[in-house]
């Protein structure tokens, strides 16, 4: 039988379409004039936000991909987990979700399609998320995710625009799951950092948006999540947005075990372009060329990036530490953007 990886040419969100490309195909667009739309496609935001007339608001994403491990149980939580955290990453709370799959003619057989469906609808259920329906198409690869739809206080939505000056950066999950993917593909990875990629892309972004949602109005200033542009791609959407640079701290980034030593050999096709793309924005002094690469992985299923007040950030991460999940400072808002100059320094 034909391993789930085997059916994808570029695993997971390494299988995004390149950051220059997208923009260029989507600039003649018209604009969306309806004053009820409140974050459509054109900051870069994580998910569009609606406001309905009876105060609140919808948000909506979208997010589906390639098979990125061979466990069909595991590939469906992360495309679960991953689709939810792009509404957690607006400030919302995910309600309901449409299936997404691809299928190519000859296979997987039904057990494996079975249990893709089967791990991500577990993992909706866990996010208190009901599966309303779906659709499906054949394809020549394998590719499965949701449109997920939520509910946000209009007034209290994390767009990337908002990052203010002092703000301490902090980031939910390690980096590297792009790197260990394909160390693993081409059996260069050991079963310990698989198992350790593989849980962290499973685990859900709820706890820490939560957490951050119960501060006071305006503590978060902006979040994403961290998924096919990278670390750098995903910072530097945030810097250019909000019109400020930010500092990140090269030796403060939690990595996965492994990600590190394997970046020169295994970073992943995705991570190429993103270090093609992103490299103008950034500026690294002193920092070793692993650091910078590792900013560049593709993430699947990565972890929130908060712009949050520094009198804040330790009481959220006591609240994080009780819950079971994390939240590490890699780094600051330094201030305003410099015309022409990078607006993210690795240091
Ligand atoms: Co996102
Ligand atoms: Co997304
Ligand atoms: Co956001």
């Amino acid at each position: 039988m034909r391993r789930l990886t085997e059916y994808a040419d570029c695993a997971g969100c390494a299988s995004k379409l390149d950051a220059s490309l997208l923009t260029e195909l989507t600039k003649d667009l018209p604009p969306e004039t309806d004053p009820r739309v409140l974050v459509d496609y054109r900051t870069s935001d994580d998910a569009g936000v609606y406001r309905w007339s009876n105060g609140s608001a919808l948000v909506q994403t979208v997010d589906f991909f390639t098979p990125m491990v061979d466990d069909p149980y595991d590939y469906g939580q992360i495309a679960a987990a991953n689709a939810l955290s792009d509404v957690y990453a607006m400030g919302g709370e995910p309600r309901t979700a449409l299936a997404i799959t691809s299928l190519p003619k000859d296979g997987p057989p039904a057990e494996v399609v079975r249990a893709i469906f089967r791990g991500g609808i577990d993992q909706l259920h866990r996010a208190g998320v009901s599966l309303l329906g779906g659709h499906t198409v054949t394809d020549p690869e394998i590719k499965f995710g949701y449109s997920v739809t939520g509910e946000v206080d209009p007034a209290r939505i994390w767009t990337n625009a908002a990052a203010r000056e002092g703000d301490t950066l902090l980031l939910t999950k390690p980096l590297g799951t792009g790197i260990i993917v394909r160390a693993t593909r081409f059996g260069h990875s050991t079963p310990a950092h698989f198992e350790a990629a593989v849980r962290s892309m499973k685990q859900l972004n709820d706890v820490a948006a939560a957490a951050a949602r119960k501060l006071e109005p305006g503590d978060v200033s902006a979040c994403t999540d961290v998924t096919g542009f990278g670390l750098a791609g995903h910072s530097c959407e945030v810097a250019k947005a909000s019109g400020v640079t930010l500092e990140i701290t090269a030796a403060s980034l939690p990595a996965l075990p492994g990600a590190l030593a394997l970046v020169q050999e295994f970073l992943p096709c995705g991570g190429r372009s993103n270090l093609r793309f992103f490299t103008g924005f950034m500026a690294a002094s002193s920092v070793s060329p692993e650091w910078v690469m590792l900013c560049q992985d593709p993430q699947t299923s990565g972890g929130l990036l908060f712009a949050m007040r520094p009198e804040r950030v330790a009481g959220f991460q006591q609240e994080l530490a009780a819950a079971g999940a994390t939240a590490t400072a890699i780094g600051r808002v330094t201030g305003p953007a410099s015309a022409g100059g990078p607006v993210v320094r690795l240091v």
